[in-house]
């Protein structure tokens, strides 16, 4: 080589050395340019590869390869490297960056001159001995190495040599370490650098969970499933769970961790809350300050605790302020007539923080005098004082008091009570008031009779004893068993003198008493008088049995007879039927895409009419639970996210391949109904020749859409890559099942606007399935959608005259593009019109469509 070349190559050496970025899902097992000592390379023969060791400005050795015997025919020459331990490859791969010299730049050596040299690669599970002799027939070879550029042009026309960058994958490396070699056969070459890597992904954290460093697997298009675990202080929702890809990148994040209790997300981990703040529950929220009348002292507080006097109520929720017991009611009063007793209060003027304040009447009766004339002390009123609403948990603020006692004194205390009075030490929180009730009459009613027994009603008669002082407003009739001894009593009223006493049991001794109630209040009531219902006849109550069942059978039977016979001669059958067939035409009517269905078949419902689209989505696809979805390989990348391919497990079902469309993460909210929509249009078709949807999964990240699994891919690369290989038959059977799908959609009223082969799918048996739905996403996703002058984005090739110029698209323009898709099937995967670009294609229609 001549010193000009050397100094080129060494030129291009130290410049790429110092730009080399470095990746970091790389494990570098060797670079030659880092390497400080000797090489220790073998050459075979010694006189072929020359070995070079330059040092560069900060004394670093720069090893160079060179060789270059382009006059003499017949070259053979072996570089051979030292051995490489694979660490934890299984793939590794070859960076050479080298430079070539092109035969016509060299005088007098066509003929033996050459343009590549050749890499091989020897796998052993160890160094082998120095005594080992050199066979290149051990070497397994990896590929022939071509330059992409020898020279390249100066400004002052000098053709200077260019540095060559060439990667080769090399393996599969199943033994410890290996050997690479590389044989030149006569061309002249400098090999400047080495760089022997493998592809890992790097462990990462993401969603809260730490996946470990991983290597891909050794089939390049399989993903390897790892699982995540949550970092400190968090837990698991659904599993984390990420794919490292063959290139080393992750993919397809699914399931996620939260923080627990006491911890809230920063950076990526999960950091105890301050102090003063607390969180309670696990989840992705932050720690929230505490709360009013609480305080927290330690970090990582799962509650706060209340400050000394305020209290939580076992139902108050731990983000509620601390609260305390209401103060007393204020400015009670009491009001009495005749007949009533009212008490009236204004809330207490501290209701303690909280909102559920009640009241409690405790009552006093206090001041009578006993049968020996001695006035009592308090103690607890009759427990037949009648209290409208309630004595206890009053959310009012007043109470009437009936039937109390003539002549005597009761004292009220109405205590404010809230969800935290009693506890702690607290005081009740009561106002008083004492009321003196007048004189009670005498008692007016003297003698009670008994009309008339059965078995559960008493009637009963009585009669005044003396002129009431005022007129009567009616009777209280009081009674109990006696035998229960006014354990538990009844009472009811009357405005006559007299009543049937019913719901009684049979023989038994009833005692009975009656007051008056006068406008003045009640009077004293009657003696006791004791009276036993009729006793119980055996054969009566099995008759009345009989008779309410014979009764009820004979009366239920009518009624079903009566209401058939109603139903039959008004036909309110028929006027159901008719009903629902026209609330359902209704339906129809309104989403109706503006096309007539010629069969029975259903109409196409645009999700868009919707007006939430969530809703389109939850009526048209299946939830599914994303566990039982297995993601196998990345299969494409569409412009919502990856495609993949993987297994659907369904539970009690047979396991089936799937495509898996998510939507990558950090999507706006337009992003995700635009990739949602696709599935409410694909979730309402049926038919074999179009792509079934099995489902969503839109509970949880990432969103997917799962549809059934196409082995053979896309109709357009299948074709070109399968060129000629099919019969007529076979094709034209591809373009009968495409045109029972087309057929379906359109009666369906749908028009897909975007058919095209590379929109139609294959599977493993030949079928043609129509994909590809929703129209934003043929805007956006089709890359041969180009715009036109009126600003709509159309795949011209495919799509008819009238829908380029005026946006016309109907069935007939959907049957346009299956012309389209014949000629693309018939021609292998041709591309239409081939080279001829969007704009003339449009120039040739607007001509045919002013001849039509
Ligand atoms: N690419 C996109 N969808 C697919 C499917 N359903 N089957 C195979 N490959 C696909």
């Amino acid at each position: 080589m001549s010193s000009r070349g050397k100094y080129c190559v060494f030129l291009f050496l130290l410049k790429s050395i110092l730009s080399d970025p470095g990746t970091s899902n790389q494990v570098v097992l060797l670079d030659t340019t880092t390497v400080l000592g000797e090489l220790d390379w073998k050459t075979y023969p010694v006189n072929g590869w020359d070995a070079i060791t330059e040092m560069d400005e900060q004394n670093r050795p720069i090893h160079t390869f060179q060789v270059c015997h382009v006059m003499e025919p017949n070259q053979n020459n072996w570089l051979r490297s030292g051995w490489i331990q694979r660490q934890a490859a299984q793939r590794v791969y070859v960076e050479l960056r080298f430079t070539l010299r092109d035969c016509n730049s060299i005088p007098w050596v066509s003929g033996t001159c050459k343009e590549t040299f050749n890499l091989f690669y020897l796998q052993t599970d160890g160094p082998l001995p120095d005594s080992t002799r050199f066979r290149p027939t051990d070497y397994a070879k990896v590929d022939t190495i071509a330059a992409d550029e020898s020279f390249t042009q100066t400004d002052l026309g000098d053709r200077v040599l260019r540095l060559n960058t060439e990667v080769r994958e090399v393996g599969p490396i199943t033994q410890k370490g290996f050997y690479l070699a590389f044989q030149d056969v006569g061309a002249c070459i400098a090999l400047v650098s080495v760089k022997v890597f493998y592809k890992r992904c790097p462990s990462t954290l993401r969603n809260l969970a730490a996946f470990p460093e991983t290597v891909p697997q050794m089939d390049s298009s399989s993903l390897v499933e790892v699982r995540g675990s949550c970092v400190e202080n968090a837990e698991e929702r659904d599993t984390p769970k990420l794919y490292c890809g063959a290139d080393g990148d992750w993919l397809v994040p699914l399931g996620r961790c939260v923080c627990s209790i006491g911890h809230e997300e920063m950076d990526g981990y999960c950091q105890a809350c301050k102090p003063g703040s607390f969180k309670a529950y696990a989840g992705n929220t932050k720690c929230s300050k505490c709360p009013l009348h609480s305080s927290s002292h330690d970090q990582a507080a799962t509650i706060c605790h209340c400050d000394k006097g305020f209290y939580r109520a076992l139902k108050d929720p731990t983000t509620m302020a601390c609260t305390r017991p209401p103060s007393a009611p204020r400015n009670l009063v009491s009001l009495i007539n005749d007949t009533a007793l009212f008490l009236q209060w204004m809330p207490p003027s501290d209701t303690g923080g909280r909102k559920d304040i009640t009241y409690n009447i405790l009552c006093q009766r206090c001041g009578g005098s006993d049968s020996s004339g001695a006035v009592t002390q308090c103690e607890p009123c009759e427990p037949d004082l009648h209290f409208i609403p309630r004595p206890l948990g009053i959310t009012g603020t007043s109470v009437a008091i009936l039937d109390f006692a003539m002549l005597a004194s009761y004292t009220f205390h109405v205590e404010a009570v809230n969800g935290v009075s009693g506890l702690g030490m607290t005081a009740r929180s009561l106002a008083n008031v004492t009321v003196t009730t007048h004189q009670a009459g005498p008692a007016l009613v003297g003698v009670v009779r008994k009309d008339w027994a059965s078995q559960n009603s008493i009637a009963l008669s009585w009669s005044e004893v003396e002129k009431p002082p005022s007129d009567i407003v009616d009777y209280e009739v009081k009674y109990y068993e006696k035998e229960q001894e006014q354990l538990s009593y009844s009472s009811t009223r009357t405005k006559a003198p007299s009543v049937v006493v019913t719901g009684l049991r049979p023989s038994t001794v009833y005692v009975f008493h009656v007051r008056a109630r006068t406008a003045a209040g009640y009077t004293a009531y009657s003696p006791n008088f004791e009276f036993t219902t009729a006793a119980e006849d055996p054969d009566i109550a099995d008759q009345g049995q009989v008779l309410v069942v014979v009764t009820a059978s004979v009366g239920g039977f009518s009624l079903l007879v009566i209401l058939t016979l109603f139903l039959l001669i008004t036909g309110r059958c028929q006027g159901y039927i008719k009903a629902r067939m026209k609330s359902e035409e209704k339906r129809r009517t309104r989403f109706h895409s503006g096309h007539v269905p010629f069969s029975g078949i259903k109409t196409y419902v645009d999700p868009d009419t919707y007006e939430d689209p969530t809703q389109a989505v939850e009526e048209f696809a299946k939830e599914i639970n994303p566990s039982y979805i297995c993601i196998e390989r990345v299969i494409g990348a569409g412009e919502f996210g990856e495609v993949c391919s993987g297994r659907l497990r369904v539970p009690g079902r047979m396991d089936i391949s799937v495509a898996i469309k998510t939507l990558k993460g950090g999507y706006m909210d337009q992003q995700r109904r635009d990739f949602l929509r696709e599935a409410s249009i694909m979730g309402q078709f049926n038919n074999p020749n179009i792509i079934r949807l099995e489902g969503v999964v839109t509970k949880s990240r990432p969103i997917m859409i799962v549809v059934e699994y196409m082995e053979n891919g896309a109709l357009d690369s299948f074709l070109r890559a399968r060129d000629g290989q099919f019969t007529v038959l076979q094709l034209v059977g591809m373009l009968r099942g495409i045109a029972v799908g087309m057929t379906y959609l359109s009666e369906m009223g749908y028009v897909h606007r975007d058919l095209a082969a590379r929109n139609i799918l294959v599977d493993e048996s030949l079928v043609c399935k129509v994909s590809d739905f929703g129209m934003s996403r043929v805007l956006e996703d089709d890359t041969e959608a180009a715009y036109t002058a009126t600003g709509g984005k159309i795949p011209i090739r495919w799509t008819a005259p009238e829908a380029i110029a005026y946006g016309k698209f109907s069935s007939a323009s959907d049957v346009w593009s299956y012309g389209i898709v014949m000629w693309e099937v018939m021609s292998y995967g041709e591309r239409p019109y081939w080279e001829m670009s969007n704009q003339d294609k449009a120039i040739v229609y607007q001509h045919q469509w002013a001849v039509l």
